[in-house]
């Protein structure tokens, strides 16, 4: 069975003798060759380009047995393409230009309609890989959840406490549901475009999730969330990674993804257990047990997958992205130990 359809398997939840492989930020500072083309070409040329682009996503798949490639971008391109650019910041984070401050900011983003011309640079490159992989391996897009780009957006970067965020949501939610309906149009339109270049799937980071109160991750995030779910072509297949929304899964499983992507911080046996059949689940080893040794990055990857015997519907990958000080040697040893799974 070639990766792609082992890929599709899990995320149909068919039975396999082996779960699919693949790993959050799987191109990145963790390869001496991504840093090599980092050092040449700068990180914002390297997603502006496609060659380059798919350039970073296929270094991975050189290296490694992974099912599937993910497009090189980032979740930031988004509010780019609305008109508020991103940088980084000498001691590490985001850092937008501008931070919204009000609500004529928000007004002032946009169109919405021109998002996927002013990212179809994302389309060539999804496009290239397309090719490149020839059906060998799944193909993923992904874009960031519509209150995970929100808050870079109104922090004006990284940020600590969300409280400027956090503060619109509480304090006016008509300009808070203006930028998110804003990014919710657009994502469904870049993500639309993404399908039509070959995606095979795409996964939706909400990696803010956790810090907005679990009686408000409704209203302010899993609505749009469901919203773009429920505009893409159906059964096609959507994944949904939240950090810290452990509490939500049953929310999330229901608003039609397919795979649901778990943090480490749950047990991932008991997750698989309390879903619904049909709907699969990634993850979740991690992403420190890639800076130790092999020996432990086998046994931590053979003790999850013990735990997930006989249960469909898993597709294996961290909690969280690789860390850049990750071994090369202990993504080896994870992935030897799920492709030689019996
Ligand atoms: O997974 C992959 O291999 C695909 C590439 C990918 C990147 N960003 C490339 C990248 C993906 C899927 C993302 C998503 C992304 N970007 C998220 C959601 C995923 C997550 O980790 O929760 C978020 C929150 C961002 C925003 C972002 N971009 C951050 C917080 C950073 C790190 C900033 C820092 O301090 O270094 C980035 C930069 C970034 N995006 C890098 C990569 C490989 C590192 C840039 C570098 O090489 O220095």
């Amino acid at each position: 069975m070639n990766s792609r359809d082992r890929f599709l398997a899990a995320c149909a939840c068919q039975p396999l003798d082996r779960p699919p492989v693949w790993i959050m930020r799987q191109a990145g500072r963790y390869l001496p060759e991504y840093r090599e083309l980092k050092a040449k070409h700068g990180f914002l040329k390297m997603v502006r380009t496609p060659e380059l682009a798919a350039e970073a996503s296929m270094q991975p798949i050189r290296r490694f047995a992974f099912d599937a490639a993910i497009l090189f971008s980032d979740i930031l391109v988004i509010p780019e393409a609305l008109g508020q650019g991103y940088t980084f910041r000498e001691e590490g984070g985001i850092a937008m230009e501008r931070r919204l401050e009000n609500r004529s900011m928000i007004e002032a983003l946009g169109p919405e309609g021109a998002v996927t011309e002013r990212l179809s640079y994302v389309a060539e490159a999804m496009a290239l890989l397309k090719r490149e992989l020839a059906g060998s391996r799944a193909l993923l897009g992904f874009g960031g959840s519509p209150w995970t780009l929100a808050t870079y957006m109104v922090e004006g970067g990284s940020s600590e406490d969300f409280a400027r965020v956090k503060a619109l949501y509480y304090e006016d939610r008509p300009t808070f549901d203006l930028l998110l309906g804003k990014l919710t149009a657009s994502l469904i339109a870049y993500f639309k475009m993404q399908i039509g270049a070959g995606a095979d799937a795409i996964q939706i980071f909400d990696t803010w999730g956790g810090v907005i109160a679990g009686a408000d991750y409704e209203a302010a995030s899993l609505r749009w969330i469901r919203a773009i779910v429920a505009a893409m072509p159906e059964g096609f297949p959507i994944i949904i990674y939240g950090k810290g929304t452990g509490a939500h899964l049953i929310d999330q499983a229901f608003t039609g993804a397919r795979v649901l992507s778990v943090d480490g911080s749950n047990d991932l046996a008991g997750v698989r257990r309390s879903l619904p059949e049909n709907v699969a689940v990634q993850g979740n080893l991690d992403p420190t047990i890639l800076n130790t040794t092999p020996e432990i990055a086998g046994r931590e990857t053979r003790r999850l997958l013990e735990s997930m015997r006989g249960s469909a519907g898993h597709i294996m990958n961290l909690g969280h992205g690789i860390l850049p000080n990750a071994k090369i040697g202990c993504v080896e040893a994870l992935l030897d130990a799920v492709t030689s799974w019996k």
